[in-house]
């Protein structure tokens, strides 16, 4: 199995230049060039990642790991080195610690379930989230929920959604168990502290799970210098195709937990009486997996290496200031997050016009932008909002974009008048 030749010289990124990459975004929508602003929902796919799957299928499409013959010795080593590469990518020590999930929400339903049937918890023990979960991290913790009961601490966050650190440290005790927190929200856009979060529980001798499905998209993720000992994430937001996720654990975690779903690909010995599992990842692998997806997120991966990604993350943060700046020029629009240390996502409300409305009406001059709750029903008790709009942006969007999205509010506000 090989990996990708390192790239010695990195391509200048040009947004210009970079969004004839992406084929979708030269389509119109109701007679009008795409805005897509909808990134930390799922991002668009560059060419590369439609040409992998298209390949895929039209040359290479076998069932993995089990046949002897050209195309499935083929099909394999192309998913075994999609696992490499996701591993340099988050720089895991090793790629058995990448197990490949549906999505962010499968990564963390494993990481519940298979603790839950390792006994990990006892009833009464504590899991500490933060207010501004996505459901994919509260929910699997309340379905664990059956003989034993897990409660949920909350770590609290300020009226610019910053999360109150010091009431965190408050929050430990004898019944800790795990820190499940968000590393970027997909409400607010606040980048938590993630590495003094895992510090602090690591000297309570917890260990931390972080939801990275709106980070990996937007960062450079170093598993290893963050010392998580979970980190899941989406490849769908990350610019490859939706069904296919990653779970990272350390091995220490990973053998410690038993098999999540049982079936074919994950056995040794398999009789009526007693099945032996094979080694992590396959142990968490049941079935046949989504191999072009696997493959399709590798081809993300070699997309986004092609770049420095500090000039992607440089162009977001302008996107973001920019945004930031001429949004807050709308008379009565008040931004929902507005935490110092914040990334791609700008949540809003205006006066008097609910965000359904926003949404319904610019989406007529081919703006995208995600209205509701967005998956977090606490941030939306904690602001006393119903739901807010949301624009979020990727490295391909420009200000002239910017400049369509402000237009489009203003028309809205006029139509409101
Ligand atoms: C912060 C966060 N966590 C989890 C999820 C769930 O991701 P998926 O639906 O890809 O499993 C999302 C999706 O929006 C998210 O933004």
């Amino acid at each position: 199995m090989k990996t990708e030749t390192p790239i010695l010289t990195k391509r200048k990124f040009n947004v210009e230049e970079i969004r004839n990459d992406f084929p979708i975004l030269k389509r119109l929508v109701n007679g009008k060039p795409l805005v897509y602003l909808d990134n930390a929902a799922t991002s668009q796919k560059p060419r590369a990642v439609i040409d992998a799957l298209e390949h895929y299928y039209t040359f290479d499409n076998a069932n993995i790991h089990r046949g002897l013959y050209f195309l499935s010795e083929l099909a394999t080593d192309q998913y075994e080195t999609a696992r490499l590469k996701v591993k340099e990518f988050i720089n895991a020590m090793s790629a058995s610690e990448i197990i490949f999930v549906r999505g962010t929400t499968e990564a963390i339903n494993l990481v519940a379930t298979t603790l839950k049937t390792a006994k990990f918890f006892e009833d009464g023990d504590e899991v500490i989230v933060t207010n501004m979960e996505h459901h994919a991290n509260i929910v699997p913790w309340q379905l664990m929920n059956g003989n034993t009961r897990v409660h949920l601490k909350v770590i609290p966050m300020n009226d610019a959604g910053e999360l109150d650190i010091d009431a965190f440290e408050k929050l430990f005790g004898k019944k800790t168990k795990l820190v499940s927190v968000v590393h970027i929200s997909n409400a607010l856009g606040t980048i938590n502290p993630v590495k003094k979060i895992i510090e602090i529980a690591h000297s309570h001798n917890v260990p931390v799970l972080i939801d990275g499905a709106q980070a990996v998209p937007h960062f450079k993720i170093d598993v290893q210098e963050l010392d998580a000992d979970f980190y899941a994430f989406s490849g769908h937001k990350v610019y490859g195709p939706t069904g296919i996720g990653v779970l990272y654990g350390k091995t220490e975690f990973l053998e410690m937990m038993p098999p999540y779903q049982g079936g074919g690909d994950m056995i040794r010995t398999v009789t009526f009486e007693h099945t032996t599992f094979d080694d992590i990842p396959r142990k968490f692998e049941a079935g046949t997996p989504n191999i072009a997806g696997g493959i399709g997120l590798g081809a993300a991966i070699d997309y986004l290496n092609q770049f420095d990604r500090n000039e992607m993350i440089d162009h977001e943060k302008d996107i973001l200031n920019y945004a930031t700046e001429e949004l807050l020029k709308i008379d009565g629009l008040r931004i929902i997050g507005t935490a110092k240390e914040k990334a791609s996502v700008i949540s809003f409300v205006i006066e008097g016009i609910h965000p359904y409305d926003i949404g319904t009406i610019i989406d007529t001059d081919g703006i995208a932008i995600r209205t509701g709750h967005h998956c977090t029903q606490p941030v939306m008790q904690r602001f006393n909002v119903p739901a807010t709009a949301r624009a979020s942006f990727a490295f391909y969007n420009t200000m002239e974009e910017v400049d369509k999205l402000v237009l489009g509010l203003q028309k809205v506000k006029k139509m409101f008048a």
